[in-house]
């Protein structure tokens, strides 16, 4: 068995993949782990914003910062990044960031825009963290961190699908570490709540009153998204209120969560 509890794992002079790192809390997690030493390669849709953040990183921190495009809401587009990616150094650390929400009437959603979420929230996660734990396993160490949600813990109306999807990014990263238990790698997720990034303009959505006065500030959600990959944290809630909330969640049946859930986010 492998006791890691008590470790820390060093960031200087890895190499981690950061995908959706043009914005929001993947752009801050980049910065993250280049101020803790960290290489980096870099992947959105956007390359003018990562090669801008590049040129930041590489410059304050001394380290190494690859850029590679990539739209992994197309079907083709992990494998192409996986792909992309054997031209770089290995991967010691994979941070499944890029996500999009889709806000409103979830049966009336044109379903071209939901099947990209889906693509992009769960099946390229799928993809990429196969691959990247299976190259990490065969060296015998390595990190993952999966950005889920609190919409993880129970079901979102208003958010009927999304929610779906980021329940599956937990389940799966929780399953997946604890099947690798006896190997020095771990798959780890962090979930914030409402966090004050393009998220939700882009999801079609107006946070409520309740939303807006506990909304998290990415910078210090990409702290502990770092901490959690150095500390081996398998489940990060940031923010008091939605630890409080998720760990109250469990006392309380499904159907009554849908009914809270719908008032908040509807
Ligand atoms: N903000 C919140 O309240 C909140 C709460 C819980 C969880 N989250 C999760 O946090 C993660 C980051 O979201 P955020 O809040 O930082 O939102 P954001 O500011 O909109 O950033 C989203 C990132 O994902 C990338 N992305 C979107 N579509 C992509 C595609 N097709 N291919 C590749 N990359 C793509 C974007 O890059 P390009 O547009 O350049 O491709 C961008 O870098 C998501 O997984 C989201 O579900 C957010």
């Amino acid at each position: 068995m492998f006791h890691h509890a008590a470790m820390r794992f060093e960031l200087g002079g890895r190499r981690a993949l950061v995908t959706g790192a043009s914005a929001g809390i993947g752009l801050e997690i980049a910065r993250e782990l280049a101020a803790r030493g960290a290489h980096l390669t870099l992947a959105a849709r956007r390359l003018d914003r990562l090669e801008a953040l590049s040129r930041e990183l590489e410059a304050a921190h001394g380290i190494e910062v690859d850029v590679l495009p990539a739209d992994l809401a197309h079907p083709d587009g992990a494998r192409e990044l996986i792909a992309a990616c054997s031209d770089t150094p290995d991967i010691d650390v994979l941070v499944n960031n890029a996500g999009v929400g889709m806000h409103g009437d979830g049966v009336g959603h044109a379903w071209e825009s939901e099947r990209g979420m889906i693509q992009l929230n769960v099946v390229a996660v799928a993809e990429l963290t196969k691959h990247f734990a299976g190259t990490m396993r065969e060296r015998g160490c390595g990190r993952i961190l999966q950005v889920a949600s609190t919409a993880s813990f129970l079901p979102c109306p208003g958010y009927a699908a999304y929610g779906a999807t980021k329940a599956f990014v937990l389940h799966h990263a929780e399953a997946l570490d604890e099947e690798l238990r006896d190997c020095d790698v771990r798959v780890l997720a962090l979930c914030p709540g409402s966090t004050n990034t393009d998220f939700f303009e882009i999801s079609g959505n107006v946070r409520g009153r309740a939303q807006v006065a506990t909304s998290l500030d990415p910078v210090d959600v990409a702290r502990l998204g770092v901490d959690a990959i150095q500390r081996d944290r398998r489940v990060t809630v940031p923010g008091l209120a939605n630890k409080l909330t998720t760990a109250g969640l469990r006392l309380i049946p499904r159907r009554l969560q849908a009914t809270l859930a719908r008032i908040v986010l509807e």
